[in-house]
């Protein structure tokens, strides 16, 4: 199995791996690593999905597996979606070096990968995203966590994987929607860093959509590479690892504002890489070719360039919350060109108002 990108920390290194059939793996990649013979399988209760039992039953070659299951939903990642886990491993005895293999999309990662971090202070982890928004993002990078009723992700921890294992072969039997939501988060990594991934995603439409797994996997690859390299220079999101929030200050808020029901994450985030584009090219950053390419290639993915029956009221409030903010100051990712990120600070209510205002939002 050749490694696709790498996530460079103080921790280590971070090996991805993606090729199709490569989940049959797990047990021979875990192997080679000086874990214990623990391990605790976390899968999605929500998906009927059969990959949670073939990786449990690969690792069983080699380890004494148990497989708990996590969800239904976004409501799993909480102290009470947590604890059984913690008691599951209490009860298996585990060890520091055991190890806690997460199956499935953002939700499952999120949490497995929490309670990995923090049981006996952290303990091996592993992250087989099932998802495409998964394996676009959320399985790279570290970044656990569960949420606060009062908002997504407020409490976690970094804690690196032992390596990330994505089987493009798995998206075969993704929902329709979950699947396209996913394309927001691989459209980003082209915006912000890869025109050459931009382009393709331009060119392949129906390749992708219709899940040719050979596109996927080229696509996964640049993805994952991009996301790699901005992880690798700043693991802690003291700088450019904030790139990687493009169209979430706006999309955060739209996800906040509507309960985190009407729309899923990267079809908020859609939206929100529309509103920052024009935000850009309020200020001069943005040509007006540059903000259609945005609109273009979102839509082409079907996610949605536009939100219904939220106010200007709340998507503000809802900013106010955003956990990128410094000393109470809203910070924008913009980009000055494609693939060009920057932070600016100085973003007006104008432009703001505009920008909502071109997503349905007035
Ligand atoms: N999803 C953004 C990050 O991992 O930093």
């Amino acid at each position: 199995l050749k490694q696709a990108a790498e996530v460079r920390t103080a921790a280590g290194a971070c090996p991805i791996y993606i090729e199709p059939g490569s989940l049959a793996q797990v047990e021979r990649l875990l192997s080679e690593h000086d874990v214990g013979r623990t391990v605790l399988v976390v899968g999605d209760s929500s998906v009927a999905e059969p990959w949670v039992e073939s990786v449990a039953g690969t690792l069983r070659r080699s380890f004494e597996v148990e497989v708990a299951l996590a969800g239904p939903g976004e409501a799993a990642k909480s102290w009470a979606g947590a604890e059984p886990l913690f008691d599951r491993l209490v009860e298996m005895r585990a060890e520091r070096r055991d190890t806690v293999v997460a199956v499935g999309g953002g939700v499952v990662g999120d949490l497995a990968g929490f309670v990995a971090a923090i049981y006996l202070r952290g303990i091996n982890l592993v992250q087989v995203p099932t998802s495409l928004l998964a394996m676009a993002d959320a399985a790279i990078g570290g970044k656990t966590a569960i949420n606060h009723p009062r908002g997504k992700n407020l409490i976690g921890a970094f804690h690196q994987p032992l390596f990330v294992l994505e089987d493009p072969e798995v998206l075969a039997t993704m929902p329709e929607r979950a699947f396209r939501e996913g394309w927001a988060e691989v459209i980003k990594h082209g915006l912000i860093a890869d025109l050459a991934l931009l382009a393709f995603l331009e060119d392949h439409v129906a390749e992708l959509q219709t899940r040719d797994v050979e596109s996927l996997t080229r696509t996964l690859i640049a993805s994952a590479r991009v996301k790699a390299e901005i992880v690798s220079g700043d693991e802690r999101e003291e700088g450019r690892r904030m790139w990687l929030n493009y169209g979430h200050t706006v999309g955060h808020a739209v996800e906040a504002a509507s309960g985190y029901e009407a729309y899923l994450h990267g079809e908020a985030d859609s939206v929100g890489m529309i509103a920052a584009a024009v935000i850009a090219e309020s200020l001069g950053l943005l040509d007006g070719v540059a903000v259609r390419r945005h609109a273009d290639v979102l839509s082409a993915y079907q996610l949605p360039l536009t939100v219904d029956g939220l106010t200007k009221n709340e998507i503000c409030e809802a900013m106010t919350h955003d956990k990128k903010r410094r000393d109470g100051r809203q910070n924008w990712v913009l980009l000055d060109g494609l693939a060009n990120p920057v932070i600016r600070a100085d973003v007006g209510d104008d432009s703001i108002k505009r920008a909502l205002l071109e997503v349905g939002i007035a």
